[in-house]
């Protein structure tokens, strides 16, 4: 895959940036991600029940539920671990099938796992280039570029806490370890980062930085699906939100359609009675 500095990106015009050209999809109303009526079984336990969801450009979605509600099977078949039973994935438009993890690369999605995203025993550097290695005449490593790449990617998302990018990611902060998994997803171009429960395990500080570069991969142009069950983290940074409940998509709407206690209903009951901002939380707006 291409990768692009933050320079090259606002170069460009790159997501995010003001000029888009007229053939771009990102000019329709059509979302970057559309899936319509996923199912996902593993045995007796029917994990997603015709699931149907958005992610448009530009915009954090928030992926909310109880524990066991699918939220992380949804994320996993999405970034091609699982493949689903039935149902379509449209991506900028066009169905396609995602295979695998390396399709979904391919594609420009990329998941953060709190704890899965890094290799230990690699330096900063070595994890954002991990598969990627530039090389000098294709034979030696090109440090210098691939450090460059790293400390500017991290400075445009004004990640400062990181001391030095040549230490092992096993001796960052939990918040930084997300810091650098994110920066790797914006220096590879990407175009969907999800992430799954990014700021379970985070202190105060630490959840601050990871939410700010979640507003960050928003205004570089990226859809951004976050899971969390931290209502205040949804409120904060989600335009949209989306529920599952025991396997079903049970609303779907802008964030302003919500307000805490209809999203607990949804998540709990599946249902909600209370009538909040202008538009109806059950029906989807496409
Ligand atoms: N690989 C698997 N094999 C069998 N069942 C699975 C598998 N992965 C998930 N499940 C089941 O699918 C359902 C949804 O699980 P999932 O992990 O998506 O929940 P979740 O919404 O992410 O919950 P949590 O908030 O606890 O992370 C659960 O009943 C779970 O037991
Ligand atoms: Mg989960």
């Amino acid at each position: 895959m291409e990768m692009l500095t933050p320079a090259d990106r606002s170069a460009r015009g790159a997501p995010g940036a003001a000029g888009r050209s007229p053939t771009d999809a990102s000019t329709t109303d059509e979302p970057l991600l559309r899936l319509r009526g996923i199912s996902k079984h593993f045995g007796a336990v029917q994990a997603l029940y015709n699931v149907d969801l958005d992610l448009p450009r530009g915009q954090v979605t928030a992926l909310c539920g109880d524990n066991g509600a699918g939220k992380s099977v949804l994320t996993r078949t999405i970034a091609g671990i699982h493949q689903p039973d039935s149902g379509e994935i449209y991506w900028e438009g066009r169905p396609i099938h995602i295979r695998s993890p390396r399709d979904s690369a391919s594609l420009g999605i990329e998941t953060v796992y709190q704890d899965l995203a890094l290799a230990d025993n690699l330096d900063i550097v070595q994890n954002m280039f991990l598969g990627r290695e530039r090389l000098t005449r294709g034979l030696f490593l090109n440090e210098d570029s691939m450090e460059r790449a790293a400390s500017e990617t991290l400075a445009s998302l004004h990640v400062t806490t990181v001391r030095s990018i040549r230490q092992p990611v096993s001796t960052l902060s939990g918040g930084q370890r997300q810091a650098v998994a994110v920066a790797k997803a914006v220096m590879w171009n990407s175009k969907l980062v999800m992430l799954d429960e990014p700021t379970a395990a985070l202190g105060v500080a630490q959840t601050r930085m990871v939410l700010d570069l979640v507003k960050r991969l928003k205004e570089h142009g990226l859809a951004v699906m976050i899971i969390s069950h931290n209502l205040n983290d949804v409120f904060e940074v989600a335009d949209r939100i989306a529920v599952l409940h025991l396997g079903r998509m049970v609303a779907q709407d802008v964030a302003s359609a919500f307000d805490r206690q209809s999203v607990v209903d949804y998540m709990t009951t599946g249902q909600s009675t209370r009538a909040v901002g202008a538009s109806d939380a059950n029906s989807r707006r496409d």
